[in-house]
């Protein structure tokens, strides 16, 4: 039964492998994907939850913070992704360096996180279409996110070629619109909004302890969420087109311009809105829109919500995408019913993967709450970086890899992958009990999935294989 559990991936035969998959993409589409996929419903609603309820103006320091940790697991992938160049991102790198039963839990935490995250953006894209349009019917049904989720199947059908022109045209409109909140609402930031820098610590009613030193430290674990998606980048790897520069290259510059932009946007909202305002959970989630009012630029908050709209769908097709990518690459090895990774002759699509993904991410959408939705997802990404980062070390290490060409290495090793896995321990270590909970029962189906089924098919298709 366990025979497989520490069975590696032979990486030199992957890699003599030709990719099926079309190779599209170049480093500015792939710099433009990232972005596409981290920056999305989290620019619109963080800052104004974190400087409300955790750090007060050092909402700006929060989002430095989550922007180091990613950086320094951002560097881990860029290593791993130059030297083993193969679609499945972190779930091949973990079979090449742990062995078949850790991929296999690094694999599904990420087919977990990211059609939740899928679903949890199509649900806030969903409100603020509603909003926008002044729909006020609810159903039990989410018909629009719903919708969404299928367009978005539908665009992924036609190839990553049409994908990849709606993620850039979208992110155009999203970037356009966060610059225009900085270039207006920075004629409105008031100096006394930022100090007290970090106030002083103070416990609500219901004895929550806000701001202070820590406020930042659960203000960064809270504003990850923001930063998910650069690991995107790594799951493209057999669709670019000089993959052992351009993934890494894309996966750094892609999380430093979010980062540049949180930051800039953080800092103009925390200057126009009191932080103290910002306590008012009502406030929160609109918060840019609500800068604006102040501002007196009622008119700008419909802007925002266009621009909030075409970010979500940017976070919601990317997210979908490498779910399905990710769908494909385990079904190859087995572990997933193999049926799941055929190609359409056509385009070179995996149908069956997308419209899988697809299925299930409608059916999350329709049935979890969202803030518990959002913590799975943090909770189950912060587990693959930390994977991430140890093992680039033993890819160092190991003969396997001994021989082959890197293009990046991660620079003052071993510090920055030791650095990277205890920061992601320290992030985890803030979330709630809830959440653990959440997340160790979807590891515990994980557990059991592969147990009485994935190994066990893997097995059969080697032998079928042979
Ligand atoms: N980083 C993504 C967002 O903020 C998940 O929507």
């Amino acid at each position: 039964m366990f025979k497989n559990f520490f069975k590696r991936k032979d990486i030199s035969s992957e890699l003599n492998k030709k990719s099926l998959l079309e190779r599209n993409l170049s480093l500015v589409s792939l710099i433009l994907l990232g972005i596409g996929a981290i920056v999305g419903t989290g620019i619109f609603v963080s800052p104004g939850i974190i400087a409300g309820v955790y750090a007060g103006p050092a909402t700006i320091l929060s989002f430095l913070v989550a922007a180091f940790v990613c950086m320094l697991v951002a560097l881990c992938y860029a290593e791993f992704s130059s030297t083993i160049p193969i679609g499945g991102s972190a779930y091949v790198y973990a079979y090449s360096t742990f062995g078949q039963f850790i991929a296999w839990l690094v694999g599904w935490s990420i087919i977990v996180y990211s059609m939740i995250s899928t679903a949890v953006v199509s649900v806030a894209w969903s409100s603020y279409f509603k909003n926008l349009f002044n729909l006020n019917f609810r159903t039990r049904f989410d018909v629009i996110a719903t919708i969404l989720i299928l367009l978005l199947m539908g665009f992924l059908l036609r190839g990553m070629k049409d994908s990849a022109k709606l993620n850039n045209t979208m992110v155009f409109v999203k970037f356009f619109t966060i610059m225009f909140f900085v270039g207006i609402g920075i004629f409105f930031i008031k100096k006394e909004n930022f100090f007290p820098f970090i106030p002083k610590v103070i416990i609500d009613n219901s004895g929550i302890k806000h701001y202070g030193l820590l406020g930042i430290i659960s203000g960064a674990a809270s504003s990850f969420y923001s930063y998910l998606g650069f690991e995107v980048v790594a799951t493209t790897s057999e669709e670019v087109k000089n993959p052992k520069r351009d993934v890494s290259l894309g996966i750094i510059i892609s999380l430093a311009a979010a980062a540049i932009l949180y930051i800039l946007m953080s800092t103009v909202l925390v200057g126009i809105v009191n932080y103290k305002d910002l306590a008012d959970p009502s406030i929160q989630s609109y918060s840019a829109a609500y800068a604006m009012k102040i501002a007196g630029k009622a008119w700008a908050s419909n802007i925002i919500s266009v621009g909030a709209i075409a970010g979500m769908t940017t976070v919601a097709l990317l997210n979908l995408y490498a779910g399905t990518r990710l769908v494909l690459a385990i079904s190859r090895d087995g572990l997933l019913p193999r049926k799941l990774s055929k190609l359409s002759e056509k385009n070179k699509v995996p149908v069956r993967a997308t419209i899988f993904v697809a299925i299930v991410t409608v059916i999350a959408a329709n049935t979890l709450s969202l803030d518990s939705a959002i913590e799975l997802v943090s909770s189950c990404a912060l587990f693959v970086f930390a994977i991430v980062s140890i093992g680039v070390i033993f890819l160092r290490y190991d003969k396997q890899f001994k021989d082959l060409e890197k293009s990046f290495k991660v620079p003052m090793f071993p510090v920055i992958p030791i650095l990277a896995f205890a920061s992601c321990i320290l992030l985890m270590a803030q979330f709630k009990k809830f959440t653990w909970i959440i997340f160790l029962i979807c590891e515990l189906i994980g557990i059991l999935y592969y147990l009485f089924i994935g190994q066990r098919t893997s097995q059969l298709d080697q032998k079928n294989n042979n």
